[in-house]
């Protein structure tokens, strides 16, 4: 067994007895209400879910088992001479609440990469698929392929103890994870790059490897992909990708099955795929006005444009943050640090100038202020990689390690198959007129 699973191992009856007490001693509090306006709100605020791995404050953002972006980013063990934290090192986090050291981060990048070969199956089942199909579809169905070798599903065919499901739900979140990567750069080099693939470095980290696959040989673009890898992880657990993965687990059906779910909610444009949409829409602005850096005011015309024509500025919202998203201010300093002259990172910068007053003249948005998809695409782009559908999936590859370090916990708890209660229009109505 290696450190991580002892040590979740050792946590795990702790946690049951926890909840259970609380379940007996305080099993009728009250939490949350639900109004009539929550109901057909999106159950905005509604505190109805249990997830261990992270929050997020309104106006302080994420905090990962309570610590914020800089603290990880300072305290998580880093690849040698780097200056990012590796994303092992916040999986290691996310499931037991403690910071590793740098021997447990590398058992987890060992273990991430000792099975990563890409079954032939999963590869046909791409192939299959035409190379402009969207990079989420392909992913999305190549972590359906990879479920044939789902231990949870094995274990569970063959009978086993309710409280043994944490422990292949770990299994599988192990392979999976360490199989990503592979999944991502295959649809990468296939849908751009004519199904030239390149074999993985045994000697990289798990984020550097995934670099590595995708044809970019930069230093600074692995540190990005350790940063980027790390930040988009989680987000608590009411957000569309996490709460999807955590619905369709409760049912026990395995983690791929769980996290393909997920990431088909990650592919939708009011989550995961606003990434794309930035980019798509700079290039846009750059396209009009014939190239370069626009001017203020005409950054200011073609952002009242984009409202005008009732669609929303991508990259600018919150379903739960009020405030600037931490995720983008540490993209912002990547690039003040790395890329400061970088003609698309100008212009991200002048929309933090704008954006904000300009959606709090147009008096729709709750939060003005910027989210994690607002940078990440300058990025990407400053380093090569130009495909802006491709964004999306290192998304979700980031993603999976925190839904998966989540649904561990969902088996370990015993949490329950998930079935509120819906109502209709009519019985509101009879309720609201009683
Ligand atoms: C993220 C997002 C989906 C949150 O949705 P939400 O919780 O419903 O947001 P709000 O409560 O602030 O929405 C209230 C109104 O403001 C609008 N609004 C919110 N963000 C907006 C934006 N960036 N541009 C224009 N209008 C926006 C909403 O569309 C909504 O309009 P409606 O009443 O006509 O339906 C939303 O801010 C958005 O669409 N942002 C752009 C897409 C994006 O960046 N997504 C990535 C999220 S990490």
């Amino acid at each position: 067994m290696t450190a991580l699973k002892e040590k979740l191992a050792s946590q795990i009856s702790p946690m049951r007895s926890r909840v259970k007490s609380l379940i007996a001693e305080h099993g009728e509090r009250k939490l949350s209400e639900v109004s009539v306006a929550n109901l057909y709100g999106g159950m905005r605020g509604v505190k109805s879910l249990v997830t261990e791995t992270s929050a997020v404050d309104p106006q302080e953002g994420i905090r990962f088992r309570g610590y914020s972006i800089p603290e990880i980013r300072e305290r998580l063990p880093r690849a040698e001479g780097g200056g990012q934290p590796l994303p092992e090192g916040l999986f290691y986090l996310l499931l037991t609440g403690e910071i590793p050291g740098a021997d447990e981060v590398r058992e987890i990048t060992a273990g991430w990469r000792e099975s990563e070969a890409l079954p032939a199956h999963v590869k046909a089942c791409l192939d299959a698929l035409p190379t402009d199909t969207h990079p989420m579809t392909q992913l999305s169905a190549g972590i359906l392929a990879l479920q044939h070798d789902s231990i949870f599903a094995r274990r569970y065919q063959a009978g086993m103890p309710k409280t043994d499901y944490w422990d292949p739900a770990f299994d599988d979140a192990m392979l999976l994870i360490g199989r990503l990567p592979l999944v991502a750069a295959y649809i990468y080099r296939r849908s751009y790059k004519g199904g030239d693939h390149l074999p993985p470095d045994p000697g990289l980290d798990w984020a550097a490897n995934l670099a590595h696959m995708l044809g970019i040989e930069n230093p600074e673009f692995r540190e990005l992909m350790r940063l980027y890898l790390t930040i988009h992880a989680d987000h608590e657990g009411g957000n569309v990708s996490a709460h999807a993965t955590h619905l369709v687990g409760s049912t026990l059906a395995d983690p791929y099955l769980s996290l393909s779910a997920g990431i088909n909610g990650l592919a939708g444009p009011l989550h995961g795929l606003a990434n794309q949409e930035v980019m798509r829409w700079i290039v846009n602005v750059k396209e009009k006005l014939g190239g370069g850096v626009p001017s203020k005011e005409q950054l200011t015309t073609f952002l009242w444009d984009t409202l005008n024509s009732g669609q929303v500025v991508p990259g600018y919202g919150h379903g739960v943050l009020r405030a600037t998203d931490p995720r983008y201010i540490a993209q912002r300093e990547f690039a003040l640090k790395h890329l400061p002259d970088d003609e698309n990172f100008m212009i991200v910068r002048m929309l933090f100038d704008l954006v904000p007053e300009i959606l709090r003249q147009h008096g729709k948005a709750k939060n003005p202020w910027p989210n994690v998809d607002a940078h990440s695409g300058c990025l990407l782009v400053h380093y090569g990689l130009t495909e802006y559908d491709f964004y999306t999936v290192l998304f979700g590859v980031s993603r999976a390690i925190g839904v998966l370090s989540s649904l561990v916990w969902d088996r370990a708890l015993g949490l329950p198959l998930e079935r509120p209660k819906s109502v209709t229009t009519d019985w509101i109505a009879s309720e609201c007129a009683s």
